[in-house]
């Protein structure tokens, strides 16, 4: 018997662009670099970089992860007018797999107060975008923007022209964060059945905004209805409340292959150190009890819960913490540590420091521990000298928890 290979989902991480436009996340050229670095060794199948047309900054950023990256495909955004078009086209022209992801509104609120455009002018834009950025790069991108308000006959007809002048990836994105995971199944059901209809070289991609917090439970209902592409952030970094977090829907697929069943290419272990990575770079951490990444992700408080973990860890928990690239937590940092447990956790974390650095950090740490009666990987993140690859330093740590 012929065993059919279960399906893929391209996993599309928009951390350096959706994530790094929203306040507090800006990252400079060196940091984005050195994240797009991390992403493709994560996993990632294609990397949006920036908004190529924004600033001269996103358009360096682009280029040089472009460079960088060899194995993951990577995207510049852009409206679908030509000086966008060709900025993103430009920017791409060293990488090994460019694709240009091209954008324009749909919902008729946006229409009419945002782009002032009719609908006939929109599917024009579509068209003649669409076919620009097909002469410049053979990986087209279309996204309908605001999709979940728009009316579903409207957005058919502009992704239908969409596929007709070169696009192969369709994007519905729920822009305001809006929509309901029976509502996102329909839509993408509704969008398969009439505008890719048996077509196997189109990909229907999701894109969803958290602001009901809906953003990874909207994503997978649109993979159910059959979307393989689907659009996140490391840590759901992203506009106003973010977008679905990758580490979730990394664990969701994995933790309930049960009922998902699809593969992907991330190598769920370092997600944990992607994450650390991304807080050391933006101005603000995860929240304690967020999924997969939080420090108490994986923390037991409760004596019940405690005894049950102790018996046996499935009691309570549903992924181990090593899955997720967490350091195993055997050795409890106090002020009676030595200097060795120092830099044994920060090895774990990812960062060899030298002698003199562990010296250095050593004499923070024993200060923080006279004070502090847990120390998490955080606080030893904020203890790092400053060096260009350890961000951060003692100053800035001590205002983090002032
Ligand atoms: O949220 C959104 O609609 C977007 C698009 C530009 C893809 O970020
Ligand atoms: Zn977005």
């Amino acid at each position: 018997m012929i065993m059919k290979k279960a399906q893929e989902i391209v996993i599309f991480d928009t951390t350096l662009r959706d994530g790094e436009q929203s306040p507090g996340c800006s990252m400079d050229l060196d940091e984005k670099v050195r994240l797009a670095r991390q992403l493709e060794k994560l996993g990632v199948d294609v990397i949006e970089a920036g908004f190529a047309i924004a600033s001269d900054g996103d358009f360096a950023a682009i280029q040089a992860v472009a460079e960088e990256c060899r194995r993951a495909k990577v995207a510049s955004l852009c409206r679908t007018v030509e000086a966008d078009i060709r900025r993103a086209g430009e920017a791409l022209k060293n990488a090994a797999f460019p694709r240009i992801h091209t954008f324009i509104a749909t919902s008729d609120i946006h229409l009419e107060f945002k782009l002032k455009k009719t609908r006939e002018e929109v599917l024009k834009m579509t068209a003649e975008g669409v076919a620009l950025a097909r002469e410049l790069c053979d990986d087209i991108e279309f996204s309908a923007e605001d999709s979940t308000r728009s009316d579903v006959g409207f957005l058919c007809e502009v992704l239908s022209v969409a596929v007709e002048s070169g696009a192969t990836t369709l994007n519905v994105p729920d822009t305001v964060g809006y929509t309901t995971p029976n509502e996102m199944f329909e839509l993408i059901k509704t969008v398969r059945e009439r505008v890719v209809k048996n077509r196997e070289d189109i990909t229907i991609s999701v894109h969803c905004h958290n602001d009901l917090g809906l953003g990874v439970a909207n994503s997978l209902a649109g993979v159910m209805a059959g979307a393989r592409q689907i659009e996140c952030t490391i840590n759901g970094i992203g506009e106003r409340a973010g977008n679905a977090a990758l580490e979730e829907v990394i664990m969701a697929l994995r933790v309930r292959a049960d009922k998902f069943g699809f593969e992907n290419n991330i190598n769920a272990q370092l997600l944990y150190p992607t994450s650390q990575m991304l807080t050391e770079m933006v101005s603000f951490g995860v929240q304690p009890n967020k999924a997969i990444v939080g420090r108490n992700a994986f923390a037991h408080e409760a004596g019940i819960h405690q005894h049950g973990v102790l018996s046996n860890p499935l009691c309570y928990e549903i992924m181990t913490p090593e899955s997720v690239g967490v350091p195993s937590n055997d050795i409890v940092l106090g002020k009676h540590s030595g200097r060795h447990a120092l830099k044994q956790r920060f090895a774990e974390l990812g960062y060899d420091l030298s002698p003199s650095e562990i010296d250095e950090t050593y004499k923070n740490f024993t200060q923080l521990a006279d004070r502090k009666k847990k120390i998490y990987d955080q606080d030893l993140i904020g203890l790092l000298p400053v060096r260009n690859d350890l961000a951060q330093n003692v100053s800035s740590f001590e205002a983090a928890i002032a």
